[in-house]
């Protein structure tokens, strides 16, 4: 069953249908009664939750089960831990998403998928709909995807049509071929692929043994801020936590309609010409923004913006101090604690949310670096090498 978060109209589960007739977003109403207390930390993996899920499991690559990692070097004294998503079988959050989403497209019978992506909602896409063998479209802005995600969602068989536009273009593109097509759209608009990603707070319970005091992460879309939210609010409505994080939204300063809704009041206005080097959240007008100011606003938590250069010195940080290599909107979320941190916003145990694999854009670091000349295949001019440098 779906509602409308708007005006509480009911849909049925088994219709295609994305938005209320009121324009609301829809979300999934999960029967509550059924699930089970599987939180032992063992065996942490996203269809360990399945009770709690509105799909029975029918493509999968194994997918969640990330690892939750403290971050001692950077911060000894704190309870800081990172939540590395790029774990995942394509190496994002969005396989969370796709098992489920792509699981419902079957339940559904449609054969074709459909979505608009920065990049890492067409690997996903790719992949899943290639193991499920359903036909795959998807449409990203044109010139703007990180080559790691592309050369993922061209391997795996989509047809992949870049547009000349960026990526709200592209999602309102999607949106009005949805119907002529007969496709199944997996963006973040549809609630079922949001159930996936509600697991991520499942896991963060079962690894952790409690509900930290904030969750932090890099919102784009804002799809999967709300689903994270959606999940530690079953947890409690079920009877198996009492506690509820602060919800964290960190933006690119040059991607931030939220950020500048949130603290200067008002109307949600889109931004126009979003730009920032965190591609995957170069996003100007968020689908979920209802969803995302619901959880930000009920868990009494925070949006935040950070800059281009705050983002790729978290990263480099990260990698070089802690051995994880993250993308560049990963990288956003331990940018934005460290902003927040310093200014007494926030305390307690964190979670930081790290989204993508640094792997799949290999170029905003090749930018940054460069190799010194090839030396002399001797010991003496490597000795040398090695030591003045
Ligand atoms: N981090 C990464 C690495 C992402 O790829 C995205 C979104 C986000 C954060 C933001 O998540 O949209 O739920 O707020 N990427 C989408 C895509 C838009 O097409 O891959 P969100």
């Amino acid at each position: 069953m779906l509602r409308c978060i708007e005006c509480g109209r009911f849909y049925r589960g088994d219709e295609v249908v994305y938005r209320c007739e009121c324009g609301g977003l829809l979300e999934v109403i999960v029967d509550l009664s059924r699930v089970d207390d599987v939180f032992d930390g063992k065996d942490v993996r996203l269809w360990k939750y399945e009770r709690f899920l509105p799909v029975r499991k029918k493509v999968s690559l194994e997918e969640g089960g990330t690892p939750l990692y403290r971050l001692k070097n950077i911060f000894p004294s704190l309870r800081v831990f990172l939540k590395n998503e790029g774990a995942n079988p394509t190496g994002s959050f969005k396989d969370r998403g796709m098992t489920v989403g792509v699981s419902k497209a079957l339940e559904l019978g449609m054969d074709k998928v459909l979505c608009a992506s920065t990049g890492n909602t067409a690997a996903s896409l790719a992949a899943y709909s290639a193991r499920a063998g359903m036909k795959c479209y998807i449409l990203i802005p044109g010139g703007k995807v990180a080559l790691g995600k592309l050369s993922q969602a061209l391997i795996h068989g989509a047809k992949v049509i870049p547009v000349k536009g960026n990526f709200d273009v592209a999602l309102k593109l999607v949106m009005e071929l949805s119907s002529d097509l007969r496709v199944y759209v997996l963006n973040s608009i549809n609630p079922f692929r949001l159930e996936g990603q509600k697991t991520l707070a499942f896991e963060i319970y079962d690894q952790l043994g409690e509900v930290p005091d904030n969750v932090v992460l890099p919102v784009g879309n804002a799809g999967n801020i709300s689903a994270i939210w959606k999940g530690f609010k079953e947890l409690a409505m079920a009877g198996i936590t009492k506690k509820l994080p602060r919800m964290v939204g960190i933006q690119a300063e040059g991607a931030s309609p939220l950020v500048r809704m949130l603290k200067e009041g008002g109307e949600f206005r889109p931004c126009s010409n979003p730009e920032t080097v965190a591609t995957a959240i170069r996003i100007g007008n968020p689908v979920n923004w209802s969803k995302a100011v619901r959880a930000i606003r009920e868990s009494k938590g925070l949006l935040e913006s950070v800059s281009d250069g705050e983002i790729l010195r978290a990263q480099y940080r990260l990698a070089s101090k802690e051995g994880i290599f993250v993308e560049p909107a990963s990288a956003a979320s331990l940018a934005g604690f460290i902003k927040l941190k310093d200014l007494h916003l926030v305390d307690g145990t964190t979670v930081l949310v790290a989204t993508g694999h640094g792997l799949k854009d290999p170029n905003v670091v090749l930018d940054r670096f460069s190799l010194p000349n090839p030396v002399d295949p001797d010991v003496e001019s490597m000795k040398e090498r090695i030591l003045n440098h």
